[in-house]
């Protein structure tokens, strides 16, 4: 049976490194190129997704990674080489992702962790489940409850609208699902009575006057890396799991792969994405709750190039002469940034870079460029989500079998 962990378990810890800030609630950084990532693997305890892990995922899946794995965007993991271990011995896997639904309409940073999910999901022909946390919503912000549950509703819209496949994606709102199945309130407390207050006081940086839901939540976000929290799916049986997630999430997962031996589940394995700029620079994140600072998935196009031209932080130099004389900066350039995400030609986008560098393009000619990149994916999504109806939500939404062909079925030793 479970007991509370060891009050020594190394489950971290101080977040804060000198300049950064980095937890589930806040990423701040006081450098103008943003959180400094080698510290928080260091800190986190974490591995890059380095050159080799890479070849072997290629050689693995017999495709290209994806560009945002490729670039970086997607930089640490845990256990990946586990996870790749067990798919070449035969064995399966299911992805697990989530969404915190603060706003009623998502910004294009939202969709970053999504379009890898999707790709992993594509590649490796495993079913997904999708967590809309609006439980944590309603206990972090100023929201009701009700409030909370329309805003997951609505922003699950936006992530069917990437184009997950309905017979391999079950979606579920913690504030609904919880009370439709009970496997999964029964692992909830399972979690529950693995960890105490002083863990997650130390992992989490509660205090005494946090109220109670939010002390028990992590359990909430922990369960779904356990399969059988969707005994629909996987029946009784302990299917290992990937989660693609912003490393603001690790803290979580930490404690969640700390707890798994004790319930019987081998460690989840996790891919971490870096964060997506604010438009005012890389030193915080894009945020949902500062209209300047991000393009929404609701934007017109004459509103993603207004925010662009004036919000947009230029890496270039004060005058134009100054430019072309000694060259902008891509790393402090939210421009450039943008198009490392969302620019998915290599070569066209390794010209830009020189050429910004060198001083041959100019800060207002690389911000057309990120604003016609922009549009169309805005565009586009605005147009499939105006297809997803409240029916083809509840489809994605109702707890059902999912399709797919598990060759080998993984026992745990
Ligand atoms: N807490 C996350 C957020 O605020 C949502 C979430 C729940 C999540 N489960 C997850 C994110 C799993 C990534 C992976 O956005």
């Amino acid at each position: 049976m479970c007991e509370a962990l060891p009050v020594d378990i190394n489950l971290d810890s101080s977040k804060y490194t000198d300049d950064d800030i980095v937890d589930p609630w806040t990423v701040t950084s006081k450098s103008e190129s943003g959180v400094d990532y080698d510290k928080l693997i260091k800190r986190f305890g974490c591995s890059y997704i380095d050159k080799k892990l890479i070849e072997r995922m290629e050689s693995i899946s017999g495709k290209p990674v994806h560009p945002m794995i490729r670039r970086g965007i997607f930089f640490s993991h845990r256990d990946l080489h586990t996870l790749l271990s067990m798919i070449e011995t035969g064995n399966n896997f299911y992805l697990y992702t989530g969404r915190g639904p603060s706003s009623e309409s998502m910004h294009v940073g939202h969709l970053v962790p999504f379009i890898v999910t999707k790709w992993l999901q594509e590649t490796f022909d495993v079913p997904l489940v999708i967590q809309m946390t609006d439980d944590e919503k309603t206990l972090w912000k100023d929201l009701t409850v009700e409030q909370s549950m329309k805003m997951a509703r609505e922003n699950a819209k936006d992530i069917i609208a990437i184009g997950f496949d309905v017979n391999k994606t079950f979606i579920f709102a913690n504030l609904d699902y919880m009370g439709r199945c009970s496997a999964f309130y029964q692992n909830v407390i399972r979690i529950q009575k693995c960890v105490t207050f002083n863990q997650v006081k130390g992992i989490f940086g509660f205090n005494d006057s946090d109220v109670i839901g939010k002390i028990g939540f992590p359990a909430t976000q922990a369960a779904p890396a356990f399969s059988t929290t969707f005994p629909f799916i996987f029946g009784d049986d302990k299917v290992p799991v990937l989660i693609p997630c912003a490393i603001d999430q690790d803290p979580y997962f930490r404690m969640t792969r700390d707890v798994s031996p004790r319930l019987g589940f081998i460690k989840p394995a996790l891919i971490h994405s870096c964060f997506f700029p604010a438009l005012q620079g890389p030193k915080t994140k894009m945020s949902a709750s500062d209209v300047n600072s991000a393009v929404f998935l609701t934007d017109t196009p004459k509103q993603i190039k207004n925010k662009i031209n004036k919000h947009a932080f230029s890496g270039g130099r004060p005058t134009q002469e100054e430019h072309r004389k000694h060259g902008g900066n891509t790393d402090t350039d939210v421009s450039y940034q943008l198009l490392r995400f969302f620019l998915y030609d290599d070569e066209k986008l390794e010209s830009i870079r020189i050429a910004y560098n060198k001083g041959e393009l100019l800060s207002g000619e690389i911000k057309k460029i990120a604003i016609e990149t922009l549009q169309p994916i805005v565009a586009n999504h605005q147009a499939k989500r105006k297809e997803v109806t409240e029916d083809i939500l509840d489809q994605y939404m109702t707890p059902r079998k999912l399709n797919y062909e598990f060759n080998v079925k993984f026992k745990p030793q």
